[in-house]
């Protein structure tokens, strides 16, 4: 690579990483915060969907969709909280006032969700997944029961 070009390639690089730097630490739009978060949820729904249903066996198990699934929620389940913000407390969605009123039980909440996912990761059989998926599927209800609308 030639010096000219090889400068020119950087100055891109670093100048994609300024403007990434600079939304980071802009102040995310509400309604923005909210379809993130919505979304991580409905990806959430999407990967858990199969496992719930391998776990009461309405679908066959196989081992390598449990596995990657897992690794995918493990991920997700990471995703939604920062988008909770209390700028967003006035934006049409489905949480509850409990979210920013009650903000340590939310916590609580998130928790209880990420150790039933590393559970789920860690799953090393058939009966050690199954009792994850119930664990985790147990944390989503829990939460929507007390933070989300109908
Ligand atoms: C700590 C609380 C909490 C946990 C844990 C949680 N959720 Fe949610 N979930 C919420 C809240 C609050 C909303 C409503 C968000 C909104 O409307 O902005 C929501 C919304 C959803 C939605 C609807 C998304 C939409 O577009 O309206 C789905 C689907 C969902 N959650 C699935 C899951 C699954 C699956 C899990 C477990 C793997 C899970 N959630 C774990 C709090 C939680």
């Amino acid at each position: 690579m030639n010096k000219k070009f090889f400068s020119a390639c950087l100055a891109l690089a670093l100048g994609a990483g300024a403007s990434y730097a600079t939304s980071v630490y802009a102040q995310a739009k509400p309604d923005v915060l909210v379809k993130q978060r919505q979304a991580v949820m409905t990806l959430q729904g999407k990967y858990f969907g199969p496992l719930a249903a391998m776990a009461s066996g309405k679908a066959p198990y196989d081992a390598a969709v449990a596995v990657r699934n897992a690794a995918f929620l493990d991920a997700l389940i990471k995703m939604p909280w920062d988008g909770f913000q209390p700028s967003t407390k006035d934006e049409k969605s489905r949480a509850l006032p409990a979210v920013f009123d009650d903000a340590a039980k939310f916590k609580e909440a998130q928790e209880r969700a990420q150790t039933a996912m590393s559970h789920l990761v860690a799953a090393k059989d058939e009966a050690a997944f199954k009792a994850a998926v119930g664990e985790v599927n147990k944390s989503c209800g829990g939460c929507h029961e007390s933070f989300r609308a109908k």
